[in-house]
């Protein structure tokens, strides 16, 4: 078995007396696409950011790419953090300006690249989200499904290693939510990128997961193959993937 890319250990987040996510043990592997779900407000969005370094754990440890990444000093933690790209739950693209420069904003940020090549790296991403069309469109002139694409370009312009998905086809017309999941196919595949995605939808969980991580009452429930979920014996889990609802 390949080793793990994230590691997770006993890792507890509070927000004041309330305890979110409660001692949680998890390894996430390389080249897998993992779906983490559970109803709304078990933690997910919660432990996406505390991988991601945004949400500080109150006890616990991460290590990424087999270092430990929340002891780390801040140039190694911008490293590190370098190699991770995020779609967050809302998007997060800034409304005042283009698609073309929201996707550039990583690059301008991370590297020194110029102007010239910047705008090619962006193209090329821009045209493998299908959005070369949009360049030069606010986010207020897109489509739900266009600023899900557009914010999907800006999470992999640093070819990031590992993306990180929070609810990418909440609120799309199933059509819409099937093509976002062949693009998350496709980069899995050709970019050989890990993935982590957030997602209660039945179909979409179906379509992309190697593997699924159960959150319930600050807990993992299940954590293992899409293929040995339906009879993994875990009642509420089973109830979920035959019903599609908690
Ligand atoms: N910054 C914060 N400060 C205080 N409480 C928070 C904060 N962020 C999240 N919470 C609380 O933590 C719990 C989990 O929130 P989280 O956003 O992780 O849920 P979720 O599983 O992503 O839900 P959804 O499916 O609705 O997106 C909720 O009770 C929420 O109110
Ligand atoms: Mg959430």
């Amino acid at each position: 078995m390949s080793k793990p890319l994230i590691n997770i250990k006993d890792i507890t987040v509070r927000f004041g007396e309330k305890t979110v996510l409660d001692t949680i043990n998890l390894d996430i592997f390389p080249n897998e696409i993992t779906v983490i779900l559970g109803e709304s407000g078990c933690g997910k969005t919660t432990l996406l950011k505390t991988i991601t370094g945004l949400i500080k754990p109150a006890s616990g440890s991460i290590h990424i790419f087999g270092e430990p990444f929340d002891g780390a000093d801040e140039s190694k933690h911008d490293r590190m953090l370098r190699r991770m790209g995020v779609l967050f739950q809302n998007g997060a693209l800034l409304n005042s300006v283009s698609v073309r420069d929201n996707v550039a904003i990583p690059l301008e940020q991370h590297s020194r690249m110029d102007p010239d090549l910047i705008a090619r790296n962006v193209a090329v991403k821009l045209k493998w989200v299908g959005l070369s069309e949009a360049e030069y469109l606010l986010p207020s002139e897109l489509s739900g499904g266009m600023r899900k694409r557009a914010a999907l370009a800006r999470a992999i312009i640093l070819d990031p290693e590992i993306l990180f998905c929070d609810e990418p086809s909440a609120g799309l017309d199933p059509v819409t939510s099937a093509s976002l999941d062949q693009l998350i196919l496709t980069i899995k595949e050709q970019f050989n990128m890990t993935i982590l995605v957030v997602s209660h939808e039945l179909a979409s969980i179906h379509r992309i997961a190697d593997k699924v991580i159960y959150l319930d009452k600050r807990k993992i429930l299940y954590n293992g193959p899409l293929a040995a979920v339906r009879t993994c014996g875990i009642e509420t889990v089973e109830n979920f993937f035959r019903t599609g609802s908690f």
